[in-house]
Parts: structure tokens; sequence; C-alpha cells
């Protein structure tokens, strides 16, 4: 039986994949910790797997906070990992988003350094996985990038609103006069069901060395033209109002000249996530989804999240990641 420690068991994905796992029989003995501070009292001894999961996931961090949070808090677990005599496997949950403003096809590899960021989340995950691809000689570690989660793909539950659903609450407002738009760019988005299936399902098979993407890839993401055409249905009889959709270039010189109070508020807000609307970037699947299968379709979930979530009037907890 293989003892599985799960950091981050206490938010969204850590708590999903912990029920999954306990779901599927006695192959493993779970052991469960919210954060990597916790790690000192944990017993290193029959460890065999660990599936690092804690992060701090809000956007609007000071820097040397999110940096202590997850690449301080990462390198907690890669200590920890070096402690375990029976370790298997060290599997470190990031984002898809440590791409940060680079476009174009993000391959399922480490990432040069050199691009810029939308915020102080994705550089601190950048810099998490700096000091993962540094442990790999040393430690059979792999990294999985998960793009944003939606919902549920069958229910359309939300579990935790994040950027996407405070995007999708805003189109009946238009609070910005512009917005970043590239109407062929893949807009990424999974489903929490997905996530956690797939992560259950390939744990096991994952390579030291490797980085895999729980994304939906070019092929299982609407463009974001479609998406913005979609949404009108969904959200009638209350009018969908889209700002004048501009370049990249435009938004970011808009927001630096924005003059009102109120103008500069909604920028900060929107801005730690709105600026991907204006960038073409594909993430590669190539190595993962022969592993996981495809997600399902993306209008089907959409669908489904934006008429559960205008029931559930948006939820109460608003929170990034
Ligand atoms: N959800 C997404 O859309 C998404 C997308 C891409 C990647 N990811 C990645 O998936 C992983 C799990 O994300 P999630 O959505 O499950 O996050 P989450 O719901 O915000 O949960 C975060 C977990 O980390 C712990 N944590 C909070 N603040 C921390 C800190 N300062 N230092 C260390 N640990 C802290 C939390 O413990 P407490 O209960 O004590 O606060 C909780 O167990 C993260 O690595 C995230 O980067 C998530």
């Amino acid at each position: 039986m293989t003892h599985t420690l799960i950091t981050g068991a206490t938010g969204l994905v850590g708590s999903e994949l912990a029920e999954r796992l306990r779901s599927t029989g006695p192959a493993r003995r779970l052991f469960l910790c919210a954060r990597p501070g916790e790690l000192g009292r944990a017993d290193p001894t029959g460890i065999g797997e660990i599936v690092h999961c804690a992060a701090d996931t809000r956007f609007d961090r000071p820097r040397e906070e999110a940096m202590a949070a997850n690449a301080g808090g990462t390198r907690a677990v890669l200590d920890f990992a070096h402690r375990c005599p029976r370790l298997k496997r060290v599997v470190h949950v990031s984002t898809a988003f440590v791409c940060g403003r680079r476009e174009g096809v993000i391959p399922e590899a480490p990432l040069e350094p050199g691009h810029q960021f939308v915020n102080t989340y994705q550089e601190s995950k950048y810099e998490a996985e700096r000091l993962v691809i540094a442990e790999m000689p040393r430690l059979p570690v792999s990294i999985v990038r998960i793009s944003s989660i939606i919902g549920d793909s069958r229910t359309g539950e939300v579990r935790r609103i994040n950027h996407v659903h405070q995007l999708l609450k805003l189109v009946t407002r238009a609070p910005l006069p512009v917005m970043p738009y590239r109407g062929e760019a893949p807009v990424d988005l999974v489903p929490l069901d997905w996530v956690t299936e797939s992560l259950a399902r390939i744990l096991d098979g994952l390579e030291p060395g490797r980085v895999y993407h729980l994304c939906a890839g070019q092929g299982h993401s609407l463009a974001l033209e479609a998406l913005l055409d979609l949404l009108p249905a969904l959200f009638a009889p209350r009018a969908v109002v889209y700002p004048r959709r501009v370049s990249l270039k435009e938004y970011d010189q808009f927001a630096a000249g924005a003059s009102t109070a109120l103008q500069k508020e909604v920028i900060r807000v929107l801005g730690y996530f709105l600026p991907h609307l204006g960038m073409n970037q594909v993430f590669a699947v190539d190595r993962t989804h022969p592993l996981t299968g495809t997600p399902p379709d993306p209008r089907l979930t959409l669908e489904r999240v934006v008429r559960y979530s205008i029931a559930a009037n948006w939820g109460r907890r608003d929170s990034c990641c």
C-alpha cells in the first residue's frame, strides 16, 4: 500500500483529489495536510508519494508574500521529500499560467526565464517550478500544470468562485470602455471533475522529470470570439454589454492612462487576469491527453456553469486562483 501525502488538502483540488483517491479503495493510505508549514510534524519514514497542491492562490498578494507562500512552501516540500527514504514520486501541482505573458504554443516542458507576468501568483508559481526543476536530478518529481478550473461539467456546480466567474459576472455591466481581445485565441477552461479524475488516473504513470498539462488545449477550448457569442443567450433576458474590443497593446495603454479612481480600481482588480484575453496562448497537451482522455465539450460545461452561477447568484465567497 502506498502512503500518499497531499498538501493543500483543505483546498479545492487537494480535497477533491483526496476524495477521489479514497473512493478507489485500499491501494493508498492518505496523509493530509493543509500547509507545508505542518510538515515539521509529519513522519517521513513511510511516505511513498507526495502530491503538493498547497499554494496561496490569490492573485493580489504582495510579491514577497506570494514568493514566501509558493516558492517557500515548495522548498519546504522538497526538503521534506529528501527525508523520505521510501519515496517513489513527488507531484508538484502548478498552473498553466506560469507562462505569464508569453504567447504561442506553451510546451509541456520547463519554460525559459525572461517573460513577464500578469500577477504575483504566476511569478511565484514560476519560481516554485524553478526550484522543482533544479531538484529533478535528485528527486523523482514531475510537474502537473492546471489551467483555469471552471466548475463541474455534469452539473455546472461551482465550488469556488475565481477570476473566470468574476469576469463572466461582469458581462452584463461593462465596467470598462475597452477590453483586450484576440478573437481566435482559445480560452482554456477545465472542469474540476475532469481535473481530479485525470490527476488520479495518471498519478501512478507520471514520469519523473516531465511536465504535464491538465489543460483543454486548442482542440477542446472555445475561441474567445465563440465564447462571447454564446453568452447573450445564456444571460437572457439580461442584456450582455461588451466593451470595445482592442488589442492588448491598446488595452495596456488605456490601463496606464486611466484617470478616474473608479477606473483605476476596476483595472487593478480585473488586471490580474483580463490581459490574457488579448493574448494567443495555446497549451500543448500532446503528452497528457493520451493518458487522461480529452475534457468534455467546453460549450456544454460553460452553459451549465453559467446557468448554475446565475441561479446561485454567483455565490458569496469571492477569491482568485
Ligand atoms: N483552482 C484552479 O483553477 C487552479 C488552476 C491552476 C492551478 N491550480 C493549482 O492547484 C493547486 C491547488 O489549488 P486550489 O484551487 O485547490 O487552491 P485553494 O482552494 O486556494 O487551496 C489552497 C490550499 O493551500 C493552502 N494554503 C493557503 N494559503 C497558503 C499559504 N500561504 N502557504 C501554503 N499553503 C497555503 C490552503 O490551506 P488553508 O485551508 O490553511 O488556507 C489550501 O489547503 C495550487 O497549487 C494551484 O496553484 C489551481
